[in-house]
């Protein structure tokens, strides 16, 4: 949402009692994330790459010297009331799925063993068609998608009452769908209901998640490329229900570090010839996007930013005709441990040509975990103050974020921040920053 100063701001509810995050998938991100969050409430870690938790925000002039933290200027939930659960398709505590995921040593392991033992999966709603390098026995059967997508809503609503929570967010962690375009069953409800009954191939299995979310009023996150949230009839239960939806796909390694060096390219108005990455990656992630179909989703999702950031309509000169490539390979040996390799061909003063090199090694779900909390909480947050429907303010997180039909999306990782900080601070009332600053000389 576009954040105006003159917009009152709005009521947000205290956060009373517990609240529940459901996890769609319980694989290397999503146990990495319930991990860390444990070892942060035992103090055995510090919540490093998470924004609520460490981030501050400047509020009113440089000369005030106000900058709290994030999470003690606004009401967010604290990490003691958070309680987890979710769904997979294998039957595995989060425990063994940590230990099969391998991003965690085994002393962090061992401290929280217990914690995760105690998380088991709900059976999923499949349908091995839509992600073709896997299947898993721990399944749920039914007539058709409608009553699948039923069977979640009642998954919702045992876990509601189980753990006590008082407010639930969902969160997609599970693996990338094969690609989907948006289709004309995907436009209403009603259409998008009547294809669930007739089991139509345009609903994805993600999409019945994300239904169930909108029906039983839980705002969801999508950490994957699919189209999941991206449609209108979701859109439109969404704003209906009062429900908040943010996407899609986390931005973590190579995605970030582009958005990081893009904008600073252009800022210096420097020309841009190519840009080739490419990566290698051996966890259940990478074998899953080894699939062209599941490849092309996140391909889609991994192109679009350098187009964005770089606006050739407008600068011509500089960045018409880049050449941009992308490959994931999936190589078992590096498990979580991705390295990605970016070649940028740049130009520079009288057009004289110049390169950069980046190589990136890092570690995946250590990444993208902190995303998880921060949107969890934020996603509570929106809810609390009533804001229903795509919240843009969230693009911080993900490669090809969410926004109006009729606006281009901000890949920009400095004005993302800029949205989101602003729009925080609009919730408690405080001025925006503009960054003028012609006060401090006139
Ligand atoms: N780690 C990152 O940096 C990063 C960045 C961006 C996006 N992502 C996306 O996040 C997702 C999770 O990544 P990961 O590394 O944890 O993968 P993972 O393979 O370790 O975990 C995914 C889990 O989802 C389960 N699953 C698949 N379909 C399901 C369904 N329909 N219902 C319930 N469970 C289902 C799988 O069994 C698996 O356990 C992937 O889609 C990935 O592309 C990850």
């Amino acid at each position: 949402m576009e954040i105006d100063q003159t917009m009152p701001k709005p009521e947000i509810a205290p956060p009373t009692g517990k609240l529940g995050v459901m996890t769609v998938g319980m694989g290397a991100v999503a146990t990495t994330f319930i991990a860390g969050v444990e070892l942060l409430r035992r103090g055995a870690a510090p919540a490093v790459g998470s924004l609520t938790q460490l981030g501050t925000i400047r509020l009113g002039k440089r000369t005030e010297g106000r900058s709290p933290r994030i999470k003690d200027f606004l009401p967010l939930a604290g990490l003691d009331r958070l309680v987890f659960g979710g769904w997979d398709i294998f039957p595995d505590s989060a425990y063994e799925a940590a230990q099969k995921a391998g991003v965690l040593d085994g002393p962090h392991q061992a401290r929280v063993k217990r914690f995760l033992q105690g998380i088991r999966p709900m059976k999923a709603a499949f349908q091995q068609d839509y992600v073709r390098r896997l299947d898993g026995p721990h399944v749920k059967k039914a007539k058709n998608k409608f009553e699948l997508a039923e069977q979640l809503r009642q998954d919702i609503r045992a876990f509601r009452r189980k753990s006590g929570a008082s407010r639930l967010v969902m969160i997609w962690c599970a693996s990338t769908e094969i690609f989907l375009k948006p289709h004309k069953v995907h436009q209403t409800v009603e259409s998008f209901e009547r294809a669930m009954k007739q089991n139509h191939p345009a609903i994805a299995p993600s999409m019945l998640y994300a239904w169930a979310a909108m029906r039983e009023g839980v705002p969801f996150a999508n950490g994957a490329p699919n189209l999941t949230v991206d449609i209108p009839a979701i859109q439109q239960l969404a704003q209906e229900n009062g429900v908040p939806i943010a996407g899609k796909d986390f931005k973590t390694g190579q995605t970030l570090m582009k958005t990081i060096i893009a904008p600073g390219l252009k800022a210096r108005m420097i020309g841009v010839n190519g840009w080739f990455s490419t990566n290698i990656l051996g966890n259940r992630d990478g074998e899953v996007l080894d699939d062209p179909a599941s490849f092309k989703t996140k391909e889609e999702s991994k192109l679009g930013s350098l187009e964005y950031i770089f606006q050739p309509h407008l600068y011509e000169q500089l960045y018409n005709g880049i050449y941009h490539k992308v490959r994931i390979n999936y190589y078992p040996p590096r498990r979580d441990n991705k390295e990605g390799w970016d070649n940028i061909d740049i130009f520079g003063w009288l057009g004289y040509p110049m390169q950069i090199k980046v190589d990136f090694l890092c570690r995946d779900s250590i990444l993208a975990a902190p995303l998880a909390l921060d949107l969890v909480l934020f996603l509570d947050l929106a809810q609390r103050a009533g804001m229903r429907g795509i919240q843009e303010w969230l693009s911080f997180y993900f490669k090809s974020p969410m926004c109006a039909p009729k606006l281009y999306p901000e890949h920009d990782l400095f004005i993302q921040l800029m949205k989101l900080k602003n729009t925080l601070r609009w919730m408690k009332g405080e001025t925006l920053i503009t960054h003028l600053g012609r006060e401090y000389y006139d």
